[in-house]
Formats: C-alpha cells, structure tokens, sequence
C-alpha cells in the first residue's frame, strides 16, 4: 500500500493537464493529498479531474496562463479559500522551443519568459505568506538547461537558469521561516513536450545530439517521484538544492 505521506496537506500543480505535472498530481493524490491543478489546458484540466474524482481524490482546478499575474493571485486565493491553507507548491507548466539565436522574435523571448521564469515567480511570491503559515515547500521544474548551455535553446536555458537562481534564492531567503524550496533539472522525458521538439533548418547535428540522453528518456512519474519526494518531510533537510536526473546527460 502507498505510504500516504500527503495525508491532510494542501497541494497545488501547475502544468497538471499533461506530462510531469500530471504525473505528479496523480502520485500526490495516491499519497493522500487534497489538491488544486492549473493548466493554461482546460480541456486537459478536466480530463485530470476526473481521474482525481474517480480515485476520490479531494480536488479543485482552475484553467489560466501562468504568464499573467492576477490569474497566478486568484488561483493562490481559491486555493486557500477553499481548503484554509496550502502545504506545497508545484510550479511545473513551461514549454520549449529550439530556434536559431537570431531568429528569436522579441515576442518569442518575451513569451517563454512569462511562461517560464516569470509564472514561476509570481505564483512563489503569491503563495509565500501562505506557506510560512504552514511551513511548506516549493518544487520548481527547472531543466538540464538550467546547468548546461545548449545549442538552439537559448531562450529555453535563460529561463531555467533563472528558475534555478530564484529557487536557491527563495531557499536562503526563507529558511529560517521553515520553508524549503528545491528544484528538479530533468534531461530528456518523453511527454507531449518533447515529443513536439522540431530541430531548426540547418541545425549543426553534433550539437543536436548533445540535447539527448545516453540512455532512454525518463517517464515522467520518474519524474513525479521525486517531486513527491522534495516535497515530503523525508527531504526536511534538503532546500536550495537543484536535484538533476539526466541519466548522465550533463556528467560528461
Ligand atoms: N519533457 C522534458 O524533456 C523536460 C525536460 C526538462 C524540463 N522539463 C520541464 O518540465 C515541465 C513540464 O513539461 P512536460 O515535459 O511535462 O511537458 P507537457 O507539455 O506535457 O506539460 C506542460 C504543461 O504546461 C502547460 N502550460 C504551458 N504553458 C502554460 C501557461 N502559459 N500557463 C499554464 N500552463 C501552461 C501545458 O498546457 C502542459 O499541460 C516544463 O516546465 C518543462 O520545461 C521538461
């Protein structure tokens, strides 16, 4: 029987319609979590409910673009409306693009920075007062890219090196209030995400392949598990940290 390490605590997702953060939603609520899941995808939103409703999961979901600051208030505010509190904070939706550096429009940096970096920011700032009262934890969905410079992926990498520097910021800033905030820097998972990658017109293929793994993709549940597990009081000690699981991508 899974250990319900949630039990009675307050969990909310971002990027919870699809890939790691569906996953994670999912194993929060096997772990005994009551939850709010966010995704710009409604449709895909539901679907999750669902399943949520199906396992008897407590749950509530709210379909915004994390790239807008007042929809990142209001989703912290129902939450708490509704459940009294909030434990945790999973900030997972993002996208990726691969474009030449000199093709990248000011609208495409401009958008992969709202969604990205800057959704990031105002939902951990939004939800701080509410975490020091309960003494929670942030996971935030950094990247490889937060560690490594990776060719066609500028915007990419310069938002999840911002993801990284904020969470190990907001870890030192908070500490001694109790809160914990980590992030996960994944190579390769196969999710919808991925599975969209297209590689630019004339791209250099060696510098391509260094983008994949050396062995298979990771599931996205690998994924989710450790989530759950920075998550939980078996991490109490682990904050500021950025946990990669590349399977060796970056290690050479
Ligand atoms: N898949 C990988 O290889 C990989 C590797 C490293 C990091 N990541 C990161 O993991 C996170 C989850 O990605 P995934 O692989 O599960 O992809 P995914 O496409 O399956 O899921 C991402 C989710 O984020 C949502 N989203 C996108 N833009 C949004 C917005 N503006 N507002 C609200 N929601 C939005 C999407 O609708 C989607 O449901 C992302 O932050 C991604 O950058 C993924």
């Amino acid at each position: 029987m899974t250990e319900k390490r949630f039990k009675d605590k307050v969990v909310l997702v971002t990027g919870a319609a699809s890939g790691i953060g569906k996953a994670t939603a999912l194993r929060f609520a096997e772990e005994g979590a009551a939850l709010m899941i966010c995704d710009v995808n409604e449709s895909g939103l539901k679907d999750v409910a669902a399943l949520l409703d199906a396992q008897g999961t407590e749950n509530i979901f709210f379909a915004f673009d994390v790239s807008d600051p007042e929809a990142c208030r209001a989703s912290v505010e129902q939450t708490v409306d509704t459940y009294g509190k909030l434990d945790v904070l999973c900030n997972i939706a993002g996208y990726a693009r691969l474009k030449h550096l000199t093709e990248i429009t000011d609208t495409d940096w401009q958008k992969m920075l709202g969604v990205n970096l800057s959704g990031v920011f105002y939902m951990s700032r939004d939800a701080m007062p509410h975490l020091i009262k309960t003494k929670g934890s942030i996971v935030n969905m950094a990247s490889t890219a937060s560690v490594v410079g990776q060719a066609y992926n500028a915007m990419y990498c310069a938002t999840k090196g911002g993801v990284m520097m904020l969470s190990k910021s907001m870890a030192v800033e908070f500490a001694k209030q109790g809160i914990r905030v980590n992030a996960i820097c994944p190579g390769a998972v196969n999710t919808p995400l991925t599975e969209q990658f297209s590689i630019p017109d004339g791209a250099d293929m060696d510098l391509i392949g260094k983008l994949f793994p050396l062995i298979d993709a990771a599931q996205p549940e690998e994924i989710a598990a450790a989530v759950i597990y920075l998550a939980s009081s078996d991490a109490r000690f682990i904050t500021g940290e950025a946990l990669v699981i590349d399977g060796a991508q970056t290690a050479c």
